[in-house]
Parts: structure tokens; C-alpha cells; sequence
């Protein structure tokens, strides 16, 4: 297995949450906001791959990256995109696959809340969305990252039998997404044990949880044909 020497690349200094309003679709603004991530609705890929073409994969909320990373060094042939909503991490990941020469990922400012209005119907083959952000109390929800509209879009984008891969440490959040794949219907879903989790790179959380003993609910989700 293909590895990237990460203690070549000094972490940067991030705050753990940005601007709440980045965790709010641009259109719910009521008032304007200075700085946002940029609302594409279309993306030029040749900017992003060295092979032009759009991603296989998503990794929503991909923090500091290093499963994305991973993916991409083990994996040269697939293209994939990185979606997070802080710009330093945004910016970390960036120089990171410029200086391994990695053509095959690209992490994007961008946040999860607007949907993915660039990707095209079922042309995805597997999205990863590894440790969302819990926002624990129900009153929060709204800034989840997995939601019924994130859901929905995540099912028009995977190509069928295309898969979502959800993991949290949270038991209150495993069940709420259970809840949102359950009300949307096209989907299959079973919680794994580790395993039998088919992704053999591990993301920072993941390997923080490890480090720790903090247990993990690992859930893979097929779209259903
Ligand atoms: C707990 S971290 C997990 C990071 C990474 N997936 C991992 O497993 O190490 C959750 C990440 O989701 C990002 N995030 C939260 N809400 C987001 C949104 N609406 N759009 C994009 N990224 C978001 C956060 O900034 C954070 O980096």
C-alpha cells in the first residue's frame, strides 16, 4: 500500500468550526455575509485532474484529508474530490497533492450545504462521508452535514449500486442517519464491524478514535437499482 510521509507537511494551525453561516445553504441568508465558500454550479475540471475528467469520488467534509490522500496515491486511476468547509484545510490538502503530484485529487472550498449541483447524475461510484460534524442537539440539525436534502442528492449523484460510506463515534448521530436513509428509501444500508469495512485507508478521525478506544459505527449504503 501506497503511503504519503505526512510529517513532511507541517499542520496548520485550524479552528475547529468555521462561521456558522457556512453550515447554511447561500439561499437561506438572510443577511449578506462577507466571506462564503464559493457556490459553483458548474466546475471546469481540467483545473482540478490532470485527466480533466469529473471525480469517482466524493469525500464530503473531508477535513485535513488524509484519507482522501490515501485514496488518491493508492488508487491513480480514480479521480477524487475533496469537499470542506474550512479553507485552511482546503488550502493544507491543495499543497499537499502539488507536492506529491497527485493529478488524480483536489480538495475545494465548499460547503456541503448548497448540494452538489456540479456533479451529474449517477457518475459517481462512491462518496465518503467520514466523521460529519455531530451537532448533537436536534435543534441543530439544520447544520448537519447528512440531511434529507443532502441525502437526496447524494442518492442522484452515486451511479447504482453506487455506495455512500457513512462512520461516526457518535451513537445519537448513527441513528439519526438511519433515520434520514430510512425516510429516503433508496438506499440499502448495514452497519459493519470494522472487518468488514471494504476502505483500507484510515481518515484523521479515524485514526484519532482508534488511538483513543472510542468505538466507531461504520455504515455502508448501496443505492438501490
Ligand atoms: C469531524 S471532521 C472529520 C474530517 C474527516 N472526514 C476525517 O474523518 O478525519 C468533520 C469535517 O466536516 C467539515 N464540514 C462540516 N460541515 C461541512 C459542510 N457543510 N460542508 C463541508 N464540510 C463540512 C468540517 O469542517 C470538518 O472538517
Amino acid at each position: 500500500m501506497a503511503e504519503i510521509d505526512f510529517s513532511k507537511y507541517k499542520i496548520p494551525r485550524i479552528r475547529h468550526h468555521s462561521n456558522r453561516s457556512f453550515y447554511f445553504s447561500a439561499d437561506k441568508h438572510t443577511k449578506k455575509v462577507s466571506t462564503y465558500p464559493p457556490v459553483d454550479k458548474s466546475i471546469n475540471w481540467s483545473k482540478i485532474f490532470a485527466n480533466a475528467k469529473p471525480p469517482d469520488c466524493i469525500d464530503i467534509g473531508c477535513g485535513l484529508g488524509k484519507f482522501m490522500l490515501r485514496y488518491a496515491c493508492n488508487y491513480p486511476d480514480l479521480n477524487i474530490l475533496g469537499l470542506e468547509v474550512r479553507n485552511v484545510a482546503v488550502n493544507w490538502i491543495n499543497g499537499i497533492i502539488k507536492s506529491e503530484m497527485l493529478g488524480n485529487a483536489g480538495a475545494l472550498w465548499y460547503s456541503s450545504a448548497n448540494l452538489f449541483p456540479f456533479i451529474e447524475d449517477e457518475s459517481v461510484s462512491r462518496v465518503f462521508c467520514l466523521f460529519p460534524d455531530p451537532w448533537v442537539k436536534r435543534r441543530h440539525n439544520k447544520r448537519r452535514v447528512i440531511n434529507k436534502s443532502t441525502i437526496n442528492d447524494i442518492h442522484r449523484i452515486l451511479l447504482p449500486k453506487g455506495k455512500l460510506y457513512l462512520m461516526t463515534d457518535v451513537d445519537e448521530l448513527s441513528g439519526y442517519h438511519i433515520e434520514q436513509l430510512e425516510s429516503q428509501g433508496g438506499f440499502t444500508f448495514q452497519l459493519v464491524s470494522e472487518d468488514n469495512w471494504d476502505l483500507k485507508f484510515r481518515s484523521n478521525q479515524e485514526e484519532f478514535c482508534l488511538s483513543k478506544g472510542i468505538s466507531i459505527k461504520r455504515m455502508i449504503c448501496t443505492k438501490q437499482v
